[in-house]
């Protein structure tokens, strides 16, 4: 296979200055496909004219794995030249036609980019440069076409055919073969295109919009799992609603189509009117999914949905904008899940969780050598950027946009959006215009410039902040002060715009007003004070006594925020704050406390490693009737050993596991009585529904469990495991049941095994059922280094599969990446497992490779003996002559 590459034969590095608009427009294409798994036909009939602003270049189209028969220029055999893996074409006319016939083989596709098939069905996924696995193409984004698909198989093997758009026409063809033309009304880049054919059958509705008009909703899974459809279909159904109702985005198609797949590399895609999903983010049913699968297929089908504006009417110029689309729709799908819940305290408990994902991924990913700006400068393989970085801090950014322009003031920014770059392909600078023109007296407006840095400035900022009390002016002065560390190619930092969302407390705990200095009114509630220069003041006036700050609610800003805050100031905040964010982030801190001490501590790790005013605070949590069994479960989590680690210097992940374990073995003893009443408290009655506050009580009951049977696991009790066992075996949805096999499997009981293996009996014909029982146990706690030959076993396993990203995930990853206890071993061997199955997974699969070979991204922190032991598992991948562009970039950053 041929990619961009410089003399010596090495990948070239793609960067964003050298943007250039292509020299050529395509503007339609009409598409035939035999197909056929090993031998797939594919005609490509193109309109192309030359750009007036580049009239200058040859025609250059990319192409990758395919095998290519003929080239007509307006129906005439054309001279052409391969040149870097691209098919090239010299002395052309202003506009013609241009057909390609070539031919690929779609079932020794393992990359699953470009044209693919899975269970006997064929799938494609072209974003971000799958599409010239199908065809040679303008592969970029800012090429726009119309495109006329016809579509032509074997008709009892592949019944249903599909494409973007409309269906114009179908019909038999000779051999028992049948075929399908599908017209997209829309103008789109090419890594939108899709096609899907087999097998399957569709859940439909038919819902009317606003303004009167009909559209078809369908759902296209395999025969078996269409019980498992409603989830979705409600969910899509809620998008289209959602959308139209807060941002006035219309669905824009008579039809509007998901399809489920079990072989894919990344939860969806939002191909034109054809949304490609991984089964995981449709397929629920109460005996199938938990909890966490129904909210997660709600924000994934709500995300695909959103793209249908926030990317396909409007889309990216170059991949170096990815985040113009991916995180204004992540921010979407946040808002959306948000504005779903019933109360303040359900969309606190989704922000909780918003921010976590956050701060446990993004932040070391900032930290670490992928660290990139949202807008990222270069890449070598565009695929490695599809990462939390462009997603969820992007989000980030555009929720600072809200914060500052507010809610209303950012709807009219939408709309500006839309109005001015629709059918376009755009830059996040024209996003960030477009909101700050349509509140030209906002903050944001203000200050634009210097607020795009987040754009262009990778690294998380550390806000330092100060408090001082003067009882004689009755005033209280806090003071910030921000920094960013260096990043790769980045060593200095310019001052950000951070809105940081500000209010003050009485030592008892009531909320304060606010008189700013200088100011009029005194304001009750939160304020937003917006940061601007490294180091700034604010003089609250006209108070009696030293009050408790809480900043940064609700996590106004992607930032750390360090304050000296005393145990007691946290336990204010925990019992008493109004802004429920912090409250959560209260306990965090406090528990982060005891665990760094004893973490950093030289003596061996004790029971007692919380203190007693910790244990109180989270029995008088777990007893209060006024709070939410969802919020209670958050506040009772421990920080994970990962965003744990994130907070040392130098990390032992043993002694950091070690340390955790005990933790939640003293919650588990200590609140005992607390833990067997929650339990009893929370036991649902009525029918299943996954709606936020069920969910939350069967959360917490699960969390009683876990905790139940930990302690009677160090006790010797034999009540509370046999109780889970039945419970296990009672349960009438699988959230409830996965957690009471959780309970037993994480506190190590020896009921675990049976448990496991009549899971297992009951759900062997369910695949994504299956992945959890390998997830669970490649995911357990360590005991003495249990886990490791655990999962060379479960390699072994028939179900086992290496080419099914999913399989591969829920056994590999699992332990790898979501297993630090496990994974980091004094004998290196978690190390030697992992670079064994980069080199393995490498050669199937490089999107998926790349990903695991992220797992020693903070290498570089570890203590010895594993620090020089990771090193060298990341050099023997590196001496691997032949890696992939994705796995080579991932090491290469890694060692540099
Ligand atoms: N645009 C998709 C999303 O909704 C992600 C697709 C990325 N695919 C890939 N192969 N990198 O977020
Ligand atoms: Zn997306």
């Amino acid at each position: 296979m041929l990619q961009q590459r410089d003399g010596q034969g090495q990948p070239v590095a793609i960067r964003r200055e050298d943007y250039t608009a292509p020299a050529w427009w395509i503007d339609t294409v009409e598409l035939t496909f035999d197909l056929d798994p090993s031998k797939t036909r594919v005609l490509n009939r193109m309109r192309l004219r030359r750009n007036p602003d580049q009239p200058t270049g040859a025609l250059r189209l990319d192409g990758e794995e395919l095998n290519l028969a003929r080239v007509l220029v307006d129906g005439q055999g054309a001279s052409f030249r391969m040149e870097a893996g691209q098919l090239v074409i010299d002395n052309l006319p202003e506009a013609f036609e241009l057909e390609i016939f070539t031919t690929c083989c779609p079932v020794k596709n393992t990359k699953l980019m470009g044209l693919f098939v899975s269970q006997d069905t064929f799938f494609t996924q072209c974003e971000a440069e799958g599409f010239r696995r199908i065809t040679y193409f303008l592969d970029r984004p800012d090429v726009m076409a119309n495109y006329t698909v016809t579509l032509r198989a074997d008709k009892t093997a592949y019944p249903v055919l599909l494409s973007n758009g409309n269906l114009v026409d179908s019909g038999d063809l000779p051999d028992g073969r049948h075929f399908a033309q599908w017209v997209d009304p829309f103008r789109k880049p090419s890594y939108l295109f899709a096609l899907v054919a087999g097998k399957l059958v569709a859940r439909e509705q038919r819902i009317r919009a606003r303004n009167g008009k009909e559209h078809l909703l369908q759902v296209f899974v395999r025969a078996g799992d269409l019980d498992k459809t409603e989830h979705a279909m409600t969910s899509l159904i809620h998008s289209v609603l959602w959308d139209e109702a807060r941002f006035g985005l219309p669905l824009d198609l008579d039809r509007f189509m998901i399809v489920a797949t079990s072989d894919f590399n990344m939860g969806a895609m939002e191909n034109k009117g054809l949304n490609i999903f991984n089964t995981k983010y449709v397929l629920a049913n109460q005996a199938t999914a938990t909890d966490a699968d129904y909210s997660n297929i709600e924000s994934v089908v709500g995300h695909e949905y959103f793209h249908n504006w926030s990317g396909d009417r409007v889309t990216c110029r170059d991949w170096f904008q990815l985040s113009l689309k991916e995180g204004l729709t992540v921010f979407r799908d946040q808002e959306f899940s948000m504005d779903l819940c019933a109360d303040a305290s359900a969309r606190a408990v989704k922000r909780i969780e918003d921010v976590r994902v956050l701060r446990t991924a993004q932040f070391p990913e900032d930290a670490g050598p992928m660290a990139h700006p949202v807008r990222p400068d270069s890449y070598f393989e565009i695929s490695n950027f599809y990462t939390v970085t462009i997603y969820e801090k992007g989000a980030e950014v555009v929720r600072m946009m809200q914060t500052l322009v507010g809610r209303k003031g950012f709807e009219r920014g939408i709309t500006l959006y839309f109005e001015r770059h629709d059918g376009q392909a755009v830059t996040c600078d024209d996003f960030a215009q477009a909101i700050a023109d349509a509140n030209p007296d906002s903050e944001l407006a203000r200050l634009l410039p210097q607020f795009k840095r987040w754009y262009a400035q990778s690294g998380s900022p550390r806000l330092l902040a100060h408090g001082s009390y003067d009882a004689e002016a009755r005033s209280y002065t806090l003071a910030f002060e921000q920094s960013c560390p260096p990043t790769p190619g980045q060593s200095h930092k310019e001052p950000f715009v951070i809105p940081v969302n500000v209010g003050l407390l009485s030592e008892d705990g009531r909320e304060l007003p606010l008189q700013l200095e200088g100011e009029g009114q005194a304001t009750a509630g939160t304020r937003t004070l917006v940061l601007t220069e490294a180091s700034q003041r604010f003089v609250f006036t006209g108070l009696d006594a030293a009050p408790v700050p809480s900043i940064l609610r609700g996590f106004s800003a992607p930032v750390v925020l360090d304050f000296a805050y005393t145990d007691a100031q946290l336990l204010t905040l925990l019992a008493n704050d109004i802004d429920p964010f912090n409250r959560w982030e209260a306990g965090q801190r406090l528990a982060l406390r005891s665990a760094i001490q004893a973490i950093t501590d030289s003596a061996p790790v004790g029971n007692a490693v919380l203190d007693d005013a910790y244990i109180a605070a989270m029995r008088s949590v777990l007893g209060d009737t006024k709070l939410d069994a969802a919020f209670k479960e958050l506040v009772l989590t421990l920080p994970s050993e990962t965003y744990i680690a994130e907070q040392l210097d130098v990390v032992d992940p043993q002694r950091v596991h070690t340390v955790r374990e005990a933790m939640r073995l003293q919650l588990a003893t200590a609140l005992f009585a607390e833990w067997e009443q929650a339990y009893d408290a929370n036991q649902d009655t009525g029918a299943y529904t996954p709606d936020p506050l069920s969910a939350g009580r069967r959360a917490l009951a699960g969390m009683a469990l876990v905790h139940l049977c930990l302690a009677a696991c160090a006790s010797g009790d034999a009540v509370w495991p046999g109780r889970t066992l039945q419970r296990f075996k009672d349960a009438g949805n699988m959230t409830d049941r996965f957690n009471a096999l959780n309970a037993l499997v994480s506190s190590g009981h020896a009921l675990a095994a049976p448990a496991l293996a009549r899971f297992h009996a009951i759900f062997k014909d369910e695949a994504l059922v299956i992945d959890k029982w390998f997830s669970l146990q490649a995911g357990a706690p360590d005991r003495g280094g249990n886990v490791l030959p655990l999962v060379k076993q479960l390699m072994k396993h028939p179900d086992f599969s290496l080419k099914n990203p999913n399989r591969a995930r829920s056994v590999i990853f699992s332990y790898c990446s979501a297993n630090p206890g496990a994974f980091h071993r004094t004998d290196a061997a978690g190390y030697v497992f992992w670079s064994d199955r980069v080199i393995e997974l490498d050669a199937l699969n490089p999107q998926v490779a790349a990903r695991l070979a992220r797992g020693l991204d903070r290498w570089n922190k570890l203590a010895e003996p594993y620090r020089s032991a990771a090193r060298e598992a990341i050099m023997r991948i590196a001496a691997k002559p032949d890696l992939s562009k994705d796995t080579r970039e991932v090491v290469t950053r890694a060692l540099a």
